[in-house]
């Protein structure tokens, strides 16, 4: 096994930089000359720019671990231990993950072995069974917790989707039922649906029989009714867009999405960065979300996108599940700015977190009161309508009895 091997990072197929394994278990990162001395360069993340714009170049070396920004592309939980056995690498270090995943990860980027072999040293033979584990464990490589892939596939009118073989190039992301939850994919369309109809900016979504989905990898288990399907918003026929979470942002390691930073932090880099059209969309987001009692809007479900490729604005909208329904939960992933408390958001706390945040008070109260006024039009109409459970709609509706936001 060699001492020292590179994966290079990649942005728009271009090479910008490379992360370097050498002995100890240890990882650096660096740019590459040509990126830095570029007035122009693409933006790879906010997180590597200092106060004045320019680039951060220095970056501590990491042991085990890559450097959070590149640790968020990963997979977590469960779904990196399952991709991590099926591909023979140790769940834990992660520059091997990248060095077997990073063909098709989150935005822009790609991370590819320099030179050499394609597979790690150290992950089994090259018999034809460990070669179809590798080639599943490629299917599944999207970041975040539930069973996911990319999927080919067309609009509305041609619902069949179809996983690459290689588990590259898919515009939809199929998120599959929840062994634990109940309902989980139709809960998620009914969320983003309602979303989209109060006016959040939300891509094609649909719900897929679990039959119309060719190629589904087999060693499922058994899996019933429908999965979630989500256009995604970093694939265009013009080529990937970058995205990056908030997790990335701040320079938080994927376990700490529920911690170290609050909405009132992701705010503030809204305010700063993007349009006024973006702080509506964050004051949209964050009351609905505290209206349907979703407590799982951590720092990895708000990304930015750059569409330019050099300025952030907030991504469409994703992972809208009302999860108080399956946990009982009182308190929303994140603080809003004082509290963290879903009956604590009122017009106090948003008037404290604006004030903090730097955006203009009056737009952020006027939003959230339209947006309130717009949900119980939605809801009231299409609650009975929307194919999320029962026990879904119950959960929503008493905890809507709770909310001081109701009367803002
Ligand atoms: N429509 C989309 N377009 C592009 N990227 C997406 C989209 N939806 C989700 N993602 C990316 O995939 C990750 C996982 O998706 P998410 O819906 O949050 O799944 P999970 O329920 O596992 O957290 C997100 O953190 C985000 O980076
Ligand atoms: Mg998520």
């Amino acid at each position: 096994m060699a001492d020292v091997s590179v994966l290079n990072v990649k942005l728009y197929g271009r090479v910008i930089g490379t992360l370097t394994h050498v002995q100890g278990d240890r990882t650096l990162f660096s740019f590459t000359e040509d990126y830095i001395a570029d007035g122009h360069r693409p933006t790879l993340g906010l997180g590597f720019k200092d106060d004045l714009g320019g680039l951060i170049t220095n970056h501590a070396a990491t042991q085990v671990r890559v450097l959070p920004f590149f640790s968020n592309l990963l997979p977590e939980g469960h779904l990196r231990d399952y991709l991590a056995e099926r591909a023979g690498v140790n769940p834990l270090r992660e520059f091997f993950l990248l060095w077997v995943l990073g063909r098709d990860l989150p935005g822009a980027l790609t991370i590819e072995l320099a030179e050499g072999e394609a597979w790690p040293p150290g992950t089994g033979d090259k018999t034809g069974e460990r070669n179809q584990s590798r080639e599943n464990a490629l299917r599944f490589s999207l970041a975040g917790v539930q069973l996911k892939f990319s999927a080919l596939g067309d609009t509305k009118a041609n619902k069949g989707l179809t996983i690459p073989a290689e588990g590259v190039g898919g515009s939809w992301i199929v998120k599959l039922p929840s062994a634990r939850f109940k309902s989980v994919p139709e809960n998620e369309f009914a969320m983003m649906s309602l979303a989209r109809l109060i006016g959040i900016d939300v891509p094609e979504i649909d719900l897929v029989d679990l039959t119309a989905i060719k190629n589904l990898p087999e060693g499922l288990g058994d899996l019933t009714g429908k999965a979630y399907a989500i256009a995604r918003f970093d694939r265009t026929p013009d080529g990937p867009v970058h995205i990056e979470d908030f997790a990335q942002v701040y320079g938080v390691y994927p376990e700490n999405k529920y911690k170290s930073a609050s909405y009132r932090n992701i705010a503030t880099v809204i305010g700063a960065e993007g349009s006024d059209a973006d702080i509506e969309e964050f004051t949209r987001r964050l009351v609905f979300n505290t209206l349907i009692g979703n407590a799982d809007l951590h720092l990895k479900n708000w990304s930015l996108i750059y569409r330019d490729r050099r300025t952030p604005s907030l991504s469409p909208a994703y992972d809208f599940v009302s999860t108080i329904a399956y946990i009982k939960d009182d308190e929303a992933a994140l603080k809003y700015a004082r509290k963290r408390r879903f009956d604590a958001l009122d017009a106090d706390e948003l008037a404290y977190l604006a004030g903090k945040a730097h955006l203009p008070e009056k737009p952020v109260l006027d939003t959230a009161k339209e947006t309130v006024a717009r949900f119980h039009e939605a809801w009231a109409r299409e609650k009975t309508h929307l194919p999320q459970a029962k026990s879904v709609t119950e959960a929503i509706d008493a905890h809507l009895e709770r909310l001081p936001l109701v009367k803002l």
